[in-house]
Protein backbone atom coordinates (compact mmCIF):
# COMPACT_ATOMS: atom_id res chain seq x y z
CA UNK A 1 0.00 0.00 0.00
CA UNK A 2 3.00 2.07 0.69
CA UNK A 3 3.76 1.65 -2.98
CA UNK A 4 0.20 2.61 -3.94
CA UNK A 5 0.46 5.96 -2.19
CA UNK A 6 4.11 6.85 -3.08
CA UNK A 7 2.91 5.85 -6.88
CA UNK A 8 -0.01 7.64 -7.26
CA UNK A 9 1.26 10.58 -5.10
CA UNK A 10 3.05 11.50 -8.86
CA UNK A 11 1.43 10.60 -10.93
CA UNK A 12 1.92 -9.91 -41.02
CA UNK A 13 3.58 -9.13 -43.97
CA UNK A 14 7.18 -7.71 -42.83
CA UNK A 15 7.00 -6.64 -46.46
CA UNK A 16 3.58 -4.40 -45.71
CA UNK A 17 5.29 -3.58 -42.62
CA UNK A 18 8.42 -2.16 -44.04
CA UNK A 19 6.23 -0.03 -46.61
CA UNK A 20 4.50 1.79 -44.09
CA UNK A 21 6.85 2.29 -41.99
CA UNK A 22 8.38 4.31 -44.49
CA UNK A 23 5.65 6.16 -45.36
CA UNK A 24 5.71 7.45 -41.77
CA UNK A 25 9.33 9.38 -43.14
CA UNK A 26 7.15 11.17 -45.64
CA UNK A 27 6.66 8.83 -48.44
CA UNK A 28 3.42 7.89 -49.88
CA UNK A 29 1.18 5.34 -48.43
CA UNK A 30 0.17 2.48 -50.68
CA UNK A 31 -3.62 3.01 -51.43
CA UNK A 32 -5.48 0.11 -50.22
CA UNK A 33 -2.91 -1.37 -47.58
CA UNK A 34 -4.11 -4.99 -45.99
CA UNK A 35 -4.13 -4.02 -41.89
CA UNK A 36 -1.12 -6.05 -39.94
CA UNK A 37 -4.20 -6.36 -37.65
CA UNK A 38 -7.20 -5.28 -36.21
CA UNK A 39 -7.08 -1.53 -36.07
CA UNK A 40 -8.96 -1.93 -32.60
CA UNK A 41 -7.93 -5.04 -31.59
CA UNK A 42 -7.16 -3.26 -27.88
CA UNK A 43 -10.65 -2.30 -27.74
CA UNK A 44 -12.07 -4.97 -24.64
CA UNK A 45 -8.39 -6.89 -24.92
CA UNK A 46 -7.15 -8.99 -21.96
CA UNK A 47 -3.51 -7.50 -21.83
CA UNK A 48 -1.20 -9.85 -19.28
CA UNK A 49 1.65 -8.24 -17.99
CA UNK A 50 4.54 -10.71 -17.95
CA UNK A 51 7.72 -9.44 -15.69
CA UNK A 52 10.41 -11.93 -17.62
CA UNK A 53 13.08 -12.05 -14.53
CA UNK A 54 9.78 -14.04 -12.68
CA UNK A 55 7.81 -16.20 -14.82
CA UNK A 56 9.69 -18.84 -15.90
CA UNK A 57 13.87 -19.59 -16.63
CA UNK A 58 14.30 -22.22 -19.53
CA UNK A 59 18.47 -22.54 -18.88
CA UNK A 60 18.43 -22.53 -15.15
CA UNK A 61 19.92 -19.80 -13.90
CA UNK A 62 17.00 -18.93 -11.38
CA UNK A 63 16.41 -16.15 -13.16
CA UNK A 64 13.16 -15.78 -15.61
CA UNK A 65 14.07 -15.52 -19.87
CA UNK A 66 12.12 -14.78 -22.95
CA UNK A 67 11.91 -18.62 -23.90
CA UNK A 68 10.30 -19.35 -20.70
CA UNK A 69 7.70 -16.66 -21.85
CA UNK A 70 7.57 -18.62 -25.58
CA UNK A 71 7.33 -21.76 -23.77
CA UNK A 72 4.36 -21.22 -21.69
CA UNK A 73 2.27 -18.87 -24.70
CA UNK A 74 0.16 -22.09 -24.64
CA UNK A 75 -1.04 -21.24 -21.52
CA UNK A 76 -1.43 -17.77 -22.35
CA UNK A 77 -4.14 -18.19 -24.99
CA UNK A 78 -6.05 -20.79 -22.97
CA UNK A 79 -6.52 -17.88 -20.29
CA UNK A 80 -7.84 -16.23 -23.44
CA UNK A 81 -5.09 -12.76 -23.29
CA UNK A 82 -5.17 -10.79 -26.67
CA UNK A 83 -2.03 -9.41 -25.73
CA UNK A 84 1.12 -9.37 -23.41
CA UNK A 85 3.19 -6.63 -22.27
CA UNK A 86 6.81 -7.73 -21.17
CA UNK A 87 8.29 -5.29 -19.08
CA UNK A 88 11.87 -4.01 -19.95
CA UNK A 89 14.02 -6.99 -21.82
CA UNK A 90 16.77 -4.88 -22.64
CA UNK A 91 20.95 -5.04 -21.49
CA UNK A 92 21.12 -3.20 -18.45
CA UNK A 93 23.20 -3.22 -14.85
CA UNK A 94 19.73 -4.31 -13.37
CA UNK A 95 19.78 -1.81 -10.84
CA UNK A 96 16.25 -1.05 -11.58
CA UNK A 97 15.63 -5.01 -12.70
CA UNK A 98 15.68 -3.72 -16.62
CA UNK A 99 14.27 0.33 -16.24
CA UNK A 100 17.38 1.19 -16.25
CA UNK A 101 18.51 0.64 -20.00
CA UNK A 102 22.40 0.94 -21.46
CA UNK A 103 20.81 -0.26 -25.17
CA UNK A 104 17.61 0.45 -26.59
CA UNK A 105 18.03 -2.01 -29.45
CA UNK A 106 18.84 -5.14 -28.20
CA UNK A 107 18.46 -8.13 -25.68
CA UNK A 108 19.80 -8.45 -22.63
CA UNK A 109 22.30 -11.87 -22.35
CA UNK A 110 20.34 -12.84 -19.55
CA UNK A 111 16.67 -12.95 -21.08
CA UNK A 112 18.01 -14.33 -24.39
CA UNK A 113 18.85 -13.42 -27.81
CA UNK A 114 17.59 -11.16 -30.78
CA UNK A 115 15.80 -14.44 -32.28
CA UNK A 116 14.72 -15.90 -29.36
CA UNK A 117 12.73 -12.68 -29.45
CA UNK A 118 11.44 -12.84 -33.10
CA UNK A 119 10.56 -16.26 -32.49
CA UNK A 120 8.61 -15.61 -29.45
CA UNK A 121 6.61 -12.54 -31.35
CA UNK A 122 6.20 -15.15 -34.41
CA UNK A 123 4.56 -17.88 -31.85
CA UNK A 124 2.62 -15.43 -30.02
CA UNK A 125 1.31 -14.09 -33.22
CA UNK A 126 0.00 -18.01 -33.92
CA UNK A 127 -2.13 -17.74 -31.03
CA UNK A 128 -3.41 -14.40 -31.86
CA UNK A 129 -1.13 -12.96 -28.75
CA UNK A 130 0.32 -9.34 -29.46
CA UNK A 131 3.38 -8.49 -27.98
CA UNK A 132 3.75 -4.90 -26.14
CA UNK A 133 7.41 -3.69 -25.12
CA UNK A 134 8.02 -1.71 -22.36
CA UNK A 135 9.36 1.81 -23.45
CA UNK A 136 11.32 3.86 -21.08
CA UNK A 137 11.82 7.49 -22.03
CA UNK A 138 12.13 9.22 -19.35
CA UNK A 139 15.21 8.01 -18.70
CA UNK A 140 18.44 6.28 -19.45
CA UNK A 141 20.89 4.10 -17.02
CA UNK A 142 23.84 6.07 -16.21
CA UNK A 143 26.21 3.78 -18.21
CA UNK A 144 24.21 4.03 -20.96
CA UNK A 145 26.84 5.59 -24.05
CA UNK A 146 24.87 8.61 -24.39
CA UNK A 147 25.12 9.70 -20.58
CA UNK A 148 29.22 8.59 -20.56
CA UNK A 149 29.65 11.26 -22.89
CA UNK A 150 27.08 13.37 -21.84
CA UNK A 151 29.08 13.27 -18.13
CA UNK A 152 32.16 13.33 -19.89
CA UNK A 153 32.51 17.03 -20.47
CA UNK A 154 29.72 20.14 -21.17
CA UNK A 155 30.75 20.78 -24.40
CA UNK A 156 30.73 17.18 -25.87
CA UNK A 157 27.75 16.13 -28.60
CA UNK A 158 25.46 15.08 -26.10
CA UNK A 159 25.87 17.69 -23.73
CA UNK A 160 22.73 18.67 -23.64
CA UNK A 161 20.71 15.04 -23.88
CA UNK A 162 20.14 14.96 -20.24
CA UNK A 163 19.20 17.45 -17.50
CA UNK A 164 22.40 19.59 -16.30
CA UNK A 165 22.08 22.43 -13.96
CA UNK A 166 24.97 24.77 -12.39
CA UNK A 167 25.30 24.19 -8.62
CA UNK A 168 27.49 24.09 -5.87
CA UNK A 169 28.84 20.26 -3.90
CA UNK A 170 26.57 19.89 -1.18
CA UNK A 171 23.60 22.53 -2.27
CA UNK A 172 20.84 21.03 -5.10
CA UNK A 173 19.57 23.67 -7.17
CA UNK A 174 16.40 23.02 -5.51
CA UNK A 175 14.25 20.50 -2.75
CA UNK A 176 13.17 18.23 -5.80
CA UNK A 177 12.91 14.73 -4.63
CA UNK A 178 13.49 11.90 -6.50
CA UNK A 179 10.01 9.17 -6.21
CA UNK A 180 12.59 6.85 -4.71
CA UNK A 181 13.74 9.00 -1.97
CA UNK A 182 15.73 12.16 -1.48
CA UNK A 183 17.22 14.77 -3.46
CA UNK A 184 16.69 14.10 -7.68
CA UNK A 185 20.34 15.82 -7.79
CA UNK A 186 22.78 14.10 -8.20
CA UNK A 187 26.55 16.17 -8.53
CA UNK A 188 29.10 14.77 -11.44
CA UNK A 189 32.48 15.56 -10.44
CA UNK A 190 33.64 15.46 -14.32
CA UNK A 191 30.84 17.98 -15.54
CA UNK A 192 30.78 20.32 -11.93
CA UNK A 193 27.17 20.29 -12.21
CA UNK A 194 23.88 18.84 -10.90
CA UNK A 195 22.60 16.02 -13.41
CA UNK A 196 18.30 15.47 -12.94
CA UNK A 197 17.05 11.68 -12.23
CA UNK A 198 13.28 11.27 -11.19
CA UNK A 199 14.09 7.43 -9.91
CA UNK A 200 17.41 6.34 -8.74
CA UNK A 201 20.39 7.95 -8.95
CA UNK A 202 21.63 5.72 -11.81
CA UNK A 203 18.29 6.40 -14.25
CA UNK A 204 19.33 10.33 -14.92
CA UNK A 205 16.57 11.63 -16.48
CA UNK A 206 16.99 12.62 -20.90
CA UNK A 207 16.08 16.04 -21.68
CA UNK A 208 12.83 15.88 -23.65
CA UNK A 209 13.79 19.54 -24.72
CA UNK A 210 16.05 18.49 -26.80
CA UNK A 211 14.63 17.57 -30.39
CA UNK A 212 17.71 14.92 -31.25
CA UNK A 213 16.51 13.04 -27.86
CA UNK A 214 12.92 12.75 -29.37
CA UNK A 215 14.14 11.68 -32.58
CA UNK A 216 16.68 8.96 -31.29
CA UNK A 217 13.51 7.64 -29.03
CA UNK A 218 11.26 7.35 -31.98
CA UNK A 219 13.55 6.04 -34.51
CA UNK A 220 14.34 3.23 -31.85
CA UNK A 221 10.40 2.98 -31.27
CA UNK A 222 9.89 2.28 -35.50
CA UNK A 223 12.70 -0.38 -34.89
CA UNK A 224 10.72 -2.05 -32.60
CA UNK A 225 8.07 -2.09 -34.58
CA UNK A 226 9.92 -3.53 -37.46
CA UNK A 227 10.35 -6.21 -35.09
CA UNK A 228 6.22 -7.20 -35.09
CA UNK A 229 5.78 -5.40 -31.64
CA UNK A 230 1.77 -3.94 -31.39
CA UNK A 231 2.17 -1.64 -29.08
CA UNK A 232 4.50 -0.08 -26.16
CA UNK A 233 3.46 0.33 -22.50
CA UNK A 234 5.10 3.96 -21.96
CA UNK A 235 7.14 4.05 -18.37
CA UNK A 236 7.09 7.14 -16.34
CA UNK A 237 5.77 9.13 -18.85
CA UNK A 238 4.24 11.82 -16.45
CA UNK A 239 7.66 12.69 -15.65
CA UNK A 240 8.90 13.22 -19.09
CA UNK A 241 9.43 17.23 -18.27
CA UNK A 242 10.46 19.16 -15.30
CA UNK A 243 10.04 23.02 -15.00
CA UNK A 244 13.11 24.83 -16.17
CA UNK A 245 12.82 27.66 -13.48
CA UNK A 246 13.72 24.99 -10.88
CA UNK A 247 11.04 26.41 -8.77
CA UNK A 248 10.81 24.96 -5.08
CA UNK A 249 8.20 22.36 -4.30
CA UNK A 250 5.74 23.35 -1.66
CA UNK A 251 6.26 21.25 1.66
CA UNK A 252 3.59 19.28 3.33
CA UNK A 253 2.81 17.93 6.70
CA UNK A 254 4.53 14.47 7.24
CA UNK A 255 8.05 12.51 6.18
CA UNK A 256 7.94 9.99 3.07
CA UNK A 257 9.14 6.28 3.83
CA UNK A 258 12.64 7.48 3.10
CA UNK A 259 12.29 10.29 6.00
CA UNK A 260 12.37 13.25 3.57
CA UNK A 261 9.93 15.71 3.97
CA UNK A 262 6.67 15.42 1.78
CA UNK A 263 6.45 17.68 -1.00
CA UNK A 264 4.03 18.66 -3.83
CA UNK A 265 5.50 17.50 -7.72
CA UNK A 266 3.95 20.10 -9.47
CA UNK A 267 6.92 21.46 -11.19
CA UNK A 268 8.40 18.09 -12.02
CA UNK A 269 5.36 15.50 -12.90
CA UNK A 270 2.91 16.04 -15.47
CA UNK A 271 4.07 19.05 -16.69
CA UNK A 272 2.02 20.20 -19.98
CA UNK A 273 4.45 19.59 -22.75
CA UNK A 274 4.08 15.61 -22.24
CA UNK A 275 0.95 15.81 -24.17
CA UNK A 276 3.06 17.26 -26.83
CA UNK A 277 5.23 14.08 -26.58
CA UNK A 278 2.15 12.10 -26.63
CA UNK A 279 0.74 13.50 -29.77
CA UNK A 280 4.06 12.52 -31.24
CA UNK A 281 4.54 9.43 -30.44
CA UNK A 282 1.04 8.51 -32.02
CA UNK A 283 1.96 9.55 -35.29
CA UNK A 284 5.32 7.39 -34.71
CA UNK A 285 2.62 4.10 -34.15
CA UNK A 286 0.18 5.25 -36.32
CA UNK A 287 2.47 4.14 -39.31
CA UNK A 288 1.13 0.81 -38.34
CA UNK A 289 -2.99 1.56 -37.52
CA UNK A 290 -3.32 -0.40 -33.77
CA UNK A 291 -0.37 0.01 -32.72
CA UNK A 292 -1.52 0.96 -29.32
CA UNK A 293 -0.15 3.23 -26.49
CA UNK A 294 -0.37 2.14 -22.74
CA UNK A 295 0.86 4.81 -20.38
CA UNK A 296 2.00 4.28 -16.99
CA UNK A 297 0.06 7.66 -15.87
CA UNK A 298 -0.68 7.68 -12.02
CA UNK A 299 -2.63 10.90 -12.62
CA UNK A 300 -4.91 11.85 -9.65
CA UNK A 301 -8.37 12.09 -10.96
CA UNK A 302 -10.09 11.61 -14.08
CA UNK A 303 -10.26 14.81 -15.87
CA UNK A 304 -6.27 14.57 -15.90
CA UNK A 305 -6.71 10.87 -16.91
CA UNK A 306 -8.97 12.07 -19.68
CA UNK A 307 -6.45 14.35 -21.31
CA UNK A 308 -3.98 11.95 -21.41
CA UNK A 309 -6.15 10.28 -24.46
CA UNK A 310 -6.01 13.44 -26.67
CA UNK A 311 -7.78 16.90 -27.17
CA UNK A 312 -8.76 15.05 -30.32
CA UNK A 313 -8.28 11.74 -29.39
CA UNK A 314 -4.62 11.85 -30.44
CA UNK A 315 -2.26 11.08 -27.72
CA UNK A 316 -2.65 7.36 -26.08
CA UNK A 317 -5.17 5.06 -26.76
CA UNK A 318 -5.15 3.25 -23.39
CA UNK A 319 -3.50 5.39 -20.36
CA UNK A 320 -3.70 3.16 -17.17
CA UNK A 321 -6.48 4.30 -15.29
CA UNK A 322 -4.90 3.77 -11.93
CA UNK A 323 -8.17 5.37 -9.54
CA UNK A 324 -10.42 2.55 -10.41
CA UNK A 325 -8.41 -0.68 -8.61
CA UNK A 326 -5.08 0.47 -7.71
CA UNK A 327 -6.32 1.28 -3.97
CA UNK A 328 -7.00 -0.85 -0.75
CA UNK A 329 -10.50 -0.06 -0.25
CA UNK A 330 -13.35 -2.84 -0.96
CA UNK A 331 -16.05 -0.48 -0.67
CA UNK A 332 -19.60 -0.69 -3.32
CA UNK A 333 -19.78 3.60 -3.02
CA UNK A 334 -16.07 4.08 -3.95
CA UNK A 335 -15.92 1.65 -7.17
CA UNK A 336 -19.47 2.49 -8.41
CA UNK A 337 -18.19 6.48 -8.39
CA UNK A 338 -15.04 5.28 -10.11
CA UNK A 339 -16.78 3.61 -13.03
CA UNK A 340 -19.18 6.19 -13.39
CA UNK A 341 -15.90 8.42 -13.19
CA UNK A 342 -14.35 6.17 -16.04
CA UNK A 343 -18.14 6.06 -18.06
CA UNK A 344 -18.73 9.73 -18.28
CA UNK A 345 -15.68 11.30 -17.77
CA UNK A 346 -13.82 9.72 -20.50
CA UNK A 347 -15.24 10.90 -23.69
CA UNK A 348 -16.69 7.24 -24.40
CA UNK A 349 -13.00 6.07 -24.83
CA UNK A 350 -12.42 2.78 -23.32
CA UNK A 351 -10.72 2.72 -19.92
CA UNK A 352 -7.51 0.49 -19.27
CA UNK A 353 -8.41 -0.73 -15.76
CA UNK A 354 -6.00 -2.76 -13.56
CA UNK A 355 -5.34 -4.14 -10.08
CA UNK A 356 -1.73 -5.44 -10.08
CA UNK A 357 1.16 -4.61 -11.16
CA UNK A 358 5.58 -5.50 -10.56
CA UNK A 359 5.42 -1.63 -8.42
CA UNK A 360 2.61 -2.38 -6.32
CA UNK A 361 1.26 -5.35 -3.42
CA UNK A 362 -1.10 -7.44 -5.19
CA UNK A 363 -4.57 -7.11 -4.83
CA UNK A 364 -4.52 -10.01 -2.88
CA UNK A 365 -3.04 -8.71 -0.31
CA UNK A 366 -4.49 -5.34 -0.70
CA UNK A 367 -8.52 -6.21 -1.01
CA UNK A 368 -8.09 -9.48 1.37
CA UNK A 369 -9.63 -9.44 5.02
CA UNK A 370 -7.65 -12.84 5.69
CA UNK A 371 -11.07 -14.55 6.03
CA UNK A 372 -13.03 -13.93 2.84
CA UNK A 373 -9.76 -13.97 0.30
CA UNK A 374 -10.74 -16.55 -2.23
CA UNK A 375 -14.26 -14.76 -2.83
CA UNK A 376 -12.79 -11.65 -2.52
CA UNK A 377 -9.98 -12.31 -5.48
CA UNK A 378 -13.31 -13.59 -7.49
CA UNK A 379 -15.20 -9.87 -6.97
CA UNK A 380 -11.57 -8.15 -8.11
CA UNK A 381 -11.88 -10.26 -11.13
CA UNK A 382 -15.22 -9.40 -11.78
CA UNK A 383 -14.58 -5.78 -11.66
CA UNK A 384 -11.81 -6.48 -14.09
CA UNK A 385 -13.48 -8.55 -16.55
CA UNK A 386 -17.73 -7.23 -16.43
CA UNK A 387 -16.84 -3.64 -17.32
CA UNK A 388 -16.81 -1.58 -20.43
CA UNK A 389 -12.77 -1.43 -20.64
CA UNK A 390 -9.60 -3.14 -21.60
CA UNK A 391 -8.41 -5.08 -18.60
CA UNK A 392 -4.97 -5.33 -18.20
CA UNK A 393 -3.92 -8.78 -15.94
CA UNK A 394 -0.38 -9.37 -13.83
CA UNK A 395 0.78 -12.64 -14.06
CA UNK A 396 -0.06 -14.91 -11.46
CA UNK A 397 -3.06 -12.84 -10.49
CA UNK A 398 -5.61 -15.17 -12.16
CA UNK A 399 -4.36 -18.08 -9.88
CA UNK A 400 -4.59 -15.90 -6.71
CA UNK A 401 -0.73 -15.32 -6.03
CA UNK A 402 -0.12 -13.10 -2.36
CA UNK A 403 2.82 -11.26 -1.91
CA UNK A 404 5.97 -13.11 -0.92
CA UNK A 405 7.60 -10.66 1.00
CA UNK A 406 11.27 -10.03 2.46
CA UNK A 407 11.16 -10.76 5.91
CA UNK A 408 14.57 -8.28 7.16
CA UNK A 409 16.63 -5.87 5.15
CA UNK A 410 19.21 -7.83 4.07
CA UNK A 411 16.63 -10.03 1.99
CA UNK A 412 15.83 -7.12 -0.13
CA UNK A 413 16.52 -7.07 -3.98
CA UNK A 414 14.73 -4.26 -4.64
CA UNK A 415 16.73 -0.69 -4.11
CA UNK A 416 14.11 1.19 -2.34
CA UNK A 417 13.21 -1.56 0.11
CA UNK A 418 17.18 -1.13 1.48
CA UNK A 419 16.49 2.85 1.81
CA UNK A 420 13.19 2.55 2.83
CA UNK A 421 13.00 -0.33 5.13
CA UNK A 422 10.93 -1.15 7.09
CA UNK A 423 8.39 1.67 5.90
CA UNK A 424 9.20 1.13 2.36
CA UNK A 425 9.83 -2.28 2.33
CA UNK A 426 10.17 -2.58 -1.73
CA UNK A 427 8.74 -4.58 -4.61
CA UNK A 428 10.23 -7.82 -4.21
CA UNK A 429 7.19 -9.45 -2.40
CA UNK A 430 4.73 -8.72 -5.85
CA UNK A 431 7.88 -9.97 -8.02
CA UNK A 432 8.18 -13.61 -6.55
CA UNK A 433 8.28 -16.37 -9.47
CA UNK A 434 5.10 -17.47 -11.12
CA UNK A 435 3.80 -20.53 -9.67
CA UNK A 436 3.46 -23.22 -12.69
CA UNK A 437 2.93 -26.88 -10.53
CA UNK A 438 3.79 -28.51 -7.11
CA UNK A 439 7.12 -29.24 -7.83
CA UNK A 440 10.45 -28.07 -6.69
CA UNK A 441 10.89 -23.86 -7.12
CA UNK A 442 7.18 -23.86 -8.29
CA UNK A 443 7.61 -25.63 -11.62
CA UNK A 444 9.44 -21.45 -12.62
CA UNK A 445 13.18 -23.00 -12.67
CA UNK A 446 15.49 -26.35 -12.36
CA UNK A 447 18.49 -23.67 -10.42
CA UNK A 448 19.18 -24.74 -6.55
CA UNK A 449 18.01 -21.32 -5.91
CA UNK A 450 16.01 -18.52 -7.58
CA UNK A 451 16.42 -14.80 -8.13
CA UNK A 452 13.55 -14.60 -5.46
CA UNK A 453 11.88 -16.88 -3.47
CA UNK A 454 8.77 -18.74 -4.30
CA UNK A 455 6.16 -17.85 -1.94
CA UNK A 456 4.88 -21.09 0.41
CA UNK A 457 1.44 -21.31 -1.00
CA UNK A 458 2.63 -22.69 -4.36
CA UNK A 459 1.77 -26.19 -3.27
CA UNK A 460 -1.73 -25.45 -3.89
CA UNK A 461 -1.80 -21.64 -5.70
CA UNK A 462 -0.37 -22.88 -9.14
CA UNK A 463 -1.42 -23.48 -12.96
CA UNK A 464 -1.58 -27.20 -13.04
CA UNK A 465 -3.63 -27.83 -9.68
CA UNK A 466 -5.67 -24.68 -10.29
CA UNK A 467 -6.56 -26.33 -14.00
CA UNK A 468 -7.89 -29.24 -12.38
CA UNK A 469 -9.85 -27.70 -9.77
CA UNK A 470 -13.37 -26.31 -11.45
CA UNK A 471 -14.00 -23.89 -8.80
CA UNK A 472 -10.27 -22.90 -8.96
CA UNK A 473 -9.98 -18.52 -9.53
CA UNK A 474 -8.35 -19.44 -12.59
CA UNK A 475 -10.98 -21.24 -13.98
CA UNK A 476 -13.44 -18.48 -12.91
CA UNK A 477 -10.82 -16.16 -14.81
CA UNK A 478 -11.28 -18.15 -17.74
CA UNK A 479 -14.39 -18.58 -17.65
CA UNK A 480 -15.44 -14.66 -17.42
CA UNK A 481 -12.99 -13.88 -20.13
CA UNK A 482 -14.62 -16.53 -22.47
CA UNK A 483 -17.55 -14.54 -21.62
CA UNK A 484 -16.30 -11.17 -22.59
CA UNK A 485 -15.69 -12.40 -26.05
CA UNK A 486 -18.56 -14.41 -26.47
CA UNK A 487 -21.29 -12.76 -25.07
CA UNK A 488 -22.42 -9.22 -27.02
CA UNK A 489 -23.77 -7.48 -24.05
CA UNK A 490 -20.49 -8.07 -22.69
CA UNK A 491 -18.24 -7.63 -25.49
CA UNK A 492 -19.42 -4.86 -26.31
CA UNK A 493 -22.47 -3.19 -24.30
CA UNK A 494 -22.61 -0.16 -22.92
CA UNK A 495 -22.68 -0.21 -19.61
CA UNK A 496 -25.05 1.51 -17.36
CA UNK A 497 -25.34 1.65 -13.07
CA UNK A 498 -28.30 0.58 -11.21
CA UNK A 499 -29.76 0.27 -7.61
CA UNK A 500 -27.40 3.47 -7.21
CA UNK A 501 -28.44 3.79 -3.42
CA UNK A 502 -26.87 0.28 -2.75
CA UNK A 503 -24.27 0.98 -0.04
CA UNK A 504 -23.30 -2.86 -0.10
CA UNK A 505 -24.07 -3.88 -4.03
CA UNK A 506 -22.56 -2.75 -6.98
CA UNK A 507 -24.93 -3.67 -10.09
CA UNK A 508 -24.68 -2.64 -13.40
CA UNK A 509 -26.51 -3.66 -16.69
CA UNK A 510 -24.29 -3.88 -20.13
CA UNK A 511 -26.87 -4.59 -23.27
CA UNK A 512 -26.05 -4.79 -27.16
CA UNK A 513 -27.78 -6.70 -30.06
CA UNK A 514 -30.84 -7.49 -28.10
CA UNK A 515 -28.92 -9.37 -25.00
CA UNK A 516 -29.17 -7.42 -21.64
CA UNK A 517 -27.19 -8.80 -18.84
CA UNK A 518 -26.78 -7.41 -15.62
CA UNK A 519 -23.46 -7.96 -13.04
CA UNK A 520 -24.19 -7.73 -9.45
CA UNK A 521 -21.51 -7.61 -7.00
CA UNK A 522 -21.08 -7.88 -3.00
CA UNK A 523 -18.87 -5.92 -1.31
CA UNK A 524 -20.47 -6.95 2.28
CA UNK A 525 -19.45 -9.73 4.74
CA UNK A 526 -23.33 -10.72 4.80
CA UNK A 527 -25.62 -12.11 2.27
CA UNK A 528 -27.45 -9.64 0.67
CA UNK A 529 -30.95 -10.22 -1.21
CA UNK A 530 -31.58 -7.86 -4.06
CA UNK A 531 -34.37 -7.03 -6.47
CA UNK A 532 -34.63 -4.94 -9.33
CA UNK A 533 -37.31 -2.75 -10.20
CA UNK A 534 -38.57 -3.20 -13.93
CA UNK A 535 -38.13 0.61 -14.05
CA UNK A 536 -34.42 0.61 -13.38
CA UNK A 537 -33.70 -2.58 -16.13
CA UNK A 538 -35.47 -1.56 -19.04
CA UNK A 539 -36.52 -4.53 -20.32
CA UNK A 540 -39.80 -6.96 -19.58
CA UNK A 541 -37.83 -9.70 -18.96
CA UNK A 542 -37.85 -10.90 -15.07
CA UNK A 543 -35.65 -14.20 -15.49
CA UNK A 544 -32.08 -14.42 -15.25
CA UNK A 545 -29.98 -16.82 -16.55
CA UNK A 546 -27.02 -17.20 -15.31
CA UNK A 547 -23.84 -16.84 -17.16
CA UNK A 548 -20.94 -17.03 -14.32
CA UNK A 549 -21.32 -17.45 -10.50
CA UNK A 550 -17.85 -16.65 -8.14
CA UNK A 551 -19.87 -18.46 -5.48
CA UNK A 552 -21.02 -22.33 -5.26
CA UNK A 553 -24.97 -21.83 -6.56
CA UNK A 554 -27.67 -24.13 -4.25
CA UNK A 555 -29.63 -24.33 -8.04
CA UNK A 556 -32.55 -21.33 -6.29
CA UNK A 557 -33.45 -20.05 -10.22
CA UNK A 558 -32.47 -16.40 -9.88
CA UNK A 559 -34.93 -13.59 -11.07
CA UNK A 560 -35.32 -9.58 -10.96
CA UNK A 561 -37.37 -10.00 -8.08
CA UNK A 562 -34.97 -12.02 -5.63
CA UNK A 563 -31.52 -12.80 -6.57
CA UNK A 564 -29.57 -13.95 -3.12
CA UNK A 565 -25.66 -12.82 -3.22
CA UNK A 566 -23.02 -14.48 -0.64
CA UNK A 567 -20.55 -12.68 1.06
CA UNK A 568 -18.68 -11.23 -1.27
CA UNK A 569 -20.28 -13.22 -4.26
CA UNK A 570 -20.24 -11.73 -7.85
CA UNK A 571 -23.51 -12.54 -10.12
CA UNK A 572 -23.70 -12.49 -13.67
CA UNK A 573 -26.84 -12.96 -15.49
CA UNK A 574 -28.62 -12.79 -18.86
CA UNK A 575 -32.04 -11.56 -18.72
CA UNK A 576 -34.76 -13.07 -20.41
C1 LIG B 1 8.00 2.67 -13.55
C2 LIG B 1 8.19 1.18 -13.45
C3 LIG B 1 8.97 0.90 -12.21
C4 LIG B 1 10.31 1.58 -12.32
C5 LIG B 1 10.14 3.09 -12.59
C6 LIG B 1 11.42 3.72 -13.00
O1 LIG B 1 7.27 3.16 -12.46
O2 LIG B 1 6.97 0.52 -13.50
O3 LIG B 1 9.13 -0.48 -11.99
O4 LIG B 1 11.04 1.39 -11.14
O5 LIG B 1 9.23 3.30 -13.64
O6 LIG B 1 11.79 3.31 -14.30
CA1 LIG C 1 17.18 -17.94 -17.21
Amino acid sequence: MSRVRRLSEFGRSAALLIVLISASHGEPKPAAATPRWDPNWWKGAVIYEVYPRSFADTNGDGIGDLNGITAHLDYLQQLGVDGIWITPFYPSPQVDFGYDITDYNAIDPQYGTMKDFERLVAEAGKRNIKVIADMVLNHTSDRHPWFVESRSSRTNPKANWYVWVDGKPGTPPDNWLSIFGHSAWQWDSARQQYYYHAFYIQQPDLNWRNRPVRDAMYDMIRGWMKRGVAGFRLDAVPQLFEDPKLQNEEYLPGYTAYGDRRTTRAHTDNLPEVHEVYRELRQVVDAVPGTVLIGETYLPNVAELAQAYGAKNDELQLPMDTQYGMHSSLSAELFRARLRDAETGLKGNVPLFVFDNHDNRRSWNRFGDGKHDAAIARLIATLLLAPRDTALMYYGEELGMSNNDPKSVDQVKDPIGKTGWPKEIGRDGERSPMQWDAGANAGFSTARSTWLPVAPNYATVNVSTETKDSGSLLNYYRSLIRLRKQNAALREGNLRIVDENNKDVLSFVRAARGITVLVAMNFSASPQTLSYPAAQIGISGRRLTVLAESFGSDGTPASLDKLVLPAFGAFIGELR
